[in-house]
């Protein structure tokens, strides 16, 4: 979100929100249904898939762990407070429901915006785990919805309008006038994306017609202005509009939501990165890496080139040139200078919309290049940044809005407007309390993939897969990262290649088959190809050796974060403060015990603790040391 404004003012709330789950739907599959709704058209330059949602279960881990707190959260909200904002725009009783504080409080220039999230968290839940609480959530919720969108004659609105501030802040955007930090296309896309998750994942037309409805409200709305005009629109920021378009033109084939897509092509953005410049300096982060995902799915409904190449080029400068040790990118939510990162280890870093938004778009790459890069970063933004950003301690999940890398910072550390805390259940709102109860809730959703002969092991995250499709089923058993090694078991028999991605961290990958080790290629940063005639009860085991690392600030090797393997240590310096970054004397690094990621080292003369950086909530921490010698080279 764009809060600069916000910020000045100094109106907003905190915090996030927490997702929760059924224990007795983890232990086994529910059937996998067909897909609920088809879409109408078949994408182009796409030659791998990821499965449906239901296809994938979490077994006991750190992840289930965290998607049980956002299910208990999106399970529990007051469906009531969280239609007040939308009803009282639009005219009707609110029924003596209670208003939100934060960024849904009825005076909050772009309120509203959370309850797309909501939609999407619980067509999440709903499709993963055929949860009856999370399905009735979503459809009550969109029915109420449908009402609101049809009082719009009496609210004074036109027709397909729906949101929690008045249509006439459309007005002074088309033209150069609003001035109150709203963005309300930004609010638009984020209704639209869970209307759009919850007719596809739970086949509520309702869902589908509000949606056409506030679609075609978009197209008459964009339809009258000039191309100039469109484009100064653009500069305030709007989300995945050219996202959500193209895939209601993927969903439903009908032509006219290509064409409003395309309208939200923002030249000025676009232009740089389709011939590979790194024109980010100054932007907003978050505003534009969701025009990028738009372009990924406007290549694949066009297949014209240009989309791609703007989406890779934008992921490449941004994975490489924009991105901090944990896979996060941005300070005080700008892109700031190539490479510039030493300089900003700032409280306000790496927001978390960011990179939900960066793993959205990385997906959309793979899909198009199952290459194993792709994974390497997903790997590294999921285990080092989302995943921590949930506060583990809280029953409901709450989030932090940025991951604080400056040394002797805490998580929790808010923007001054967040009250410097966690989110919590009903006063805060903020984006990323959004982007985190749907992340929260597809932590499964890129585990696998698959093409017409291969199965891809993309992360090692204990699962099971159903490969319907094959009539297969794996499950992957693992203590990973804590342990280097992980397990899959096939269910099922037939002929095809498992595809298991070697990440560039390790050296001297091993896969054994039914425990004799296989001499096949295990190069890092690629997949290593298993083909086989498959027998049900085959197991294969991965060993990835892990070994210590240093990934430095791009513009100062002195400056680095120590990682082991994938996962990032942080230094617990307790509720101690720190001028500066420690000097890390590296060869003084020591594992404690193979059964945790504990190690001690010495820093400015003293001992510390350098443990996971996604388990570091609730104490000041180092990521970013000054680094001196060399690591040991064993451990
Ligand atoms: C899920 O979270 C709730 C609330 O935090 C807890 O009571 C329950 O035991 C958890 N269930 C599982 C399966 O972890
Ligand atoms: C690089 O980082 C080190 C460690 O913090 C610091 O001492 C040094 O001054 C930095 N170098 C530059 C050029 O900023």
């Amino acid at each position: 979100m764009f809060r600069t404004h916000h910020r000045s003012q100094g109106i907003l709330g905190s915090f996030v929100a927490c997702l929760c789950l059924i224990s007795s739907l983890i232990v086994s599959f529910s059937p996998v249904k067909a897909v609920v709704v088809p879409p109408a058209r078949t994408e182009i330059g796409v030659s791998s898939y990821f499965f449906d949602l239901g296809q994938v279960q979490l077994t006991d881990s750190r992840w289930l762990d965290n998607q049980n707190r956002t299910l208990t959260y999106i399970k529990w909200v007051d469906l009531e407070r969280l239609l007040y904002v939308f009803r009282s725009n639009h005219k009707l009783s609110t029924n003596g429901a209670s208003s939100n504080g934060g960024w849904d409080d009825p005076t909050f220039p772009f309120r509203s915006h959370m309850q797309g999230h909501f939609l999407t968290a619980w067509a999440q839940c709903w499709a993963t785990l055929q949860d009856t609480t999370c399905r009735d959530r979503a459809t009550y919720f969109v029915a109420e919805l449908a009402k609101v969108q049809a009082n719009n004659g009496n609210a004074g609105f036109a027709a397909g309008y729906l949101s929690g501030f008045p249509e006439s802040d459309f007005t002074l955007l088309e033209t150069g006038k609003l001035t109150n930090g709203n963005v309300p296309y930004y609010v638009i896309h984020k209704t639209m994306a869970g209307l759009l998750d919850v007719w596809r994942h739970i086949g509520d037309t309702n869902a589908k017609n509000v949606l056409l409805s506030l679609a075609g409200w978009v197209n008459q709305r964009t339809a009258k202005l000039s191309t100039s005009q469109m484009q100064s629109v653009m500069n305030t920021e709007f989300g995945g509009m050219n996202d959500v378009l193209a895939e209601l033109y993927y969903w439903t084939g009908d032509s006219q939501w290509l064409t409003v897509a395309q309208r939200f092509d923002h030249a000025a953005v676009f232009n740089p990165l389709a011939s590979n410049q790194d024109q980010l300096n100054g932007l907003h982060a978050n505003t534009q890496v969701p025009k990028w995902i738009g372009a990924t799915r406007e290549y694949k409904q066009t297949g014209t080139s240009r989309y791609l190449d703007i989406a890779r080029n934008a992921w490449d400068i941004t994975v490489n040139h924009h991105s901090y040790a944990i896979g996060g990118n941005s300070q005080a939510e700008h892109f700031h200078g190539s490479d510039a990162i030493a300089g900003y280890l700032t409280d306000d870093t790496a927001e978390g919309c960011n990179t939900y938004n960066m793993l959205k778009l990385t997906r959309e790459l793979w899909a198009t290049n199952p290459s194993a890069n792709y994974f390497d970063f997903y790997e590294r933004a999921l285990l080092n940044h989302l995943l921590g950003q949930q506060n583990p301690r809280d029953s409901h999940g709450h989030i932090t809005y940025f991951t604080p890398l400056k040394a002797g910072s805490t998580r929790g550390v808010g923007p001054a407007w967040g009250g410097g805390t966690w989110s919590t259940d009903y006063s805060s709102f903020w984006c990323c309390q959004g982007t985190g109860t749907e992340t929260n809730t597809k932590l499964m959703d890129s585990i696998y993939g698959y093409d017409s002969s291969s199965l891809y092991v993309n992360l090692f995250t204990p699962s099971k897969l159903k490969w319907s499709q094959r009539s297969v089923t794996i499950t992957q058993t693992t203590n990973f990262p804590v342990s280097d090694t992980t397990t899959l078991t096939v269910g099922g028999s037939g002929t095809w290649a498992m595809k298991i991605r070697i990440p560039s961290w390790t050296s001297g990958a091993t896969i054994s088959v039914n425990g004799q080790q296989q001499s096949i290629t295990t190069t890092p940063a690629s997949y290593a190809t298993i083909s086989r005639t498959w027998k049900s009860g085959d197991t294969v085991t991965v060993k990835l050796p892990m070994s210590l690392r240093l990934i430095a600030a791009n513009d100062n090797k002195s400056l680095a974060a120590v990682a082991y393997g994938p996962t990032v240590l942080s230094g617990n310096y307790g509720s101690s403060t720190l001028s500066s970054a420690p000097t890390l004397t590296l060869s003084s690094l020591k594992r404690k015990s193979s059964s945790s990621l504990d190690f001690t080292g010495t820093a400015n003369g003293a001992t510390v603790t350098l443990s996971p950086f996604y388990d570091a909530q609730g104490y000041n921490y180092v990521v970013y040391w000054a680094v001196s010698g060399s690591l040991p080279t064993t451990t």
